[in-house]
């Protein structure tokens, strides 16, 4: 792949809403990835879709500190900036929107933007406030890069939920697109955070997606999912050092805990270990067809 020599890096909100309001736009479309950096193929992935699908591929990183709660890894996070600029550009990124912490939050803001129930549960239950954080920056970007579609991975599969209730609810001009969690070769979700496991950890952090993928299939097998979350979770703990936050079985997207045949379902789980905390999730039909197995 050849980097994309014309990326242009861009830091201010309003040098962005220049290049890409209507006019200059002359009816070519906008793709938007919206990331907090630390790039890894997951995100590259996004943008591969962004740039099938668009004439325009904008990328933002930006470490949202509004998501992170107090004792959470915001000074922590991962970043690097240079490193982020090649990939970005190597992928096809035309414009990468870096902003500083006080172009994006200039002043303090009065106005909170509250997901509902399907905020509450899973990650929202441990980190109160953080998918607040998530929309106030997401409406921010959308309403400064007014993207026609916007790409997120279904790694995190709660946040890419309550995304799409937002769109909805409040009729966002941006489609949503769900793009399949990458995974490394021994099947753990690529993650900046994955950096911040120990050595011993990254080996045994694989048996996190191992576990969800027995649990899918003995779910299929017909074992109840009351069951199949002792199951996934009783692997978990048997394989890791890590604490278990979750592992929980909803519906999905309402994130509802009652099922119906209109929606998939997902077991999400979120394990801790020393210095970071990690994801992931599978989705199931709630038809239980051989197909499936
Ligand atoms: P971040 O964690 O950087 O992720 C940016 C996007 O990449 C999200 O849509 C996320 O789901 C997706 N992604 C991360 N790992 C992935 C993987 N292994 N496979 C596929 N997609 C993956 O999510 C955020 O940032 C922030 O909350 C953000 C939406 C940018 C708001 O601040």
């Amino acid at each position: 792949m050849n980097a994309n020599a014309t990326m242009q890096i861009v830091r201010s909100i309003a040098e962005l809403q220049n290049i890409l309001n209507t006019k200059q736009r002359d009816g070519r479309t906008v793709g938007f990835v919206p990331t907090m950096g630390f790039l890894h193929e997951g995100h590259l992935t996004l943008v591969k879709h962004a740039r099938r699908d668009h004439d325009i591929v904008v990328m933002s990183i930006f470490v949202n500190p509004a998501q992170f709660g107090p004792g959470e890894d915001y000074e922590a996070y991962p970043r690097d900036e240079q490193r982020d600029a090649e990939l970005a550009s190597t992928a096809g990124v035309d414009y990468l929107f870096i902003p500083s912490v006080k172009e994006m939050y200039p002043h303090p803001s009065s106005i909170r933007i509250l997901p509902g129930e399907q905020a509450t549960r899973l990650c929202g239950a441990s980190r109160p406030g953080h998918f607040d954080g998530v929309l106030k920056v997401l409406l921010k970007l959308f309403n400064i890069v007014d993207p026609d579609e916007s790409y997120f991975g279904m790694k995190d599969a709660q946040q890419l939920a309550i995304i799409e209730t937002f769109v909805r609810d409040f009729n966002l001009r941006t489609t949503i697109s769900r793009v399949p969690t990458v995974r490394e070769e021994d099947g753990l979700a690529k993650s900046s955070r994955n950096v911040r496991l120990e050595k011993s950890e990254r080996n045994e952090a694989s048996a996190i997606n191992r576990a969800l993928v027995a649990g899918k299939k003995r779910y299929y097998e017909g074992v109840p999912l009351q069951e199949v979350e002792k199951i996934v979770r009783k692997a978990i703990e048997n394989e890791t050092s890590g604490t278990i936050d979750y592992v929980t079985a909803l519906a999905y997207p309402s994130l509802n805990e009652g099922f119906n045949q209109t929606e998939e379902v997902i077991i999400a789980a979120a394990v801790k270990f020393t210095s970071t905390r990690l994801i992931d999730n599978i989705i199931m039909s709630t038809i239980k067809d051989e197909k499936n197995v």
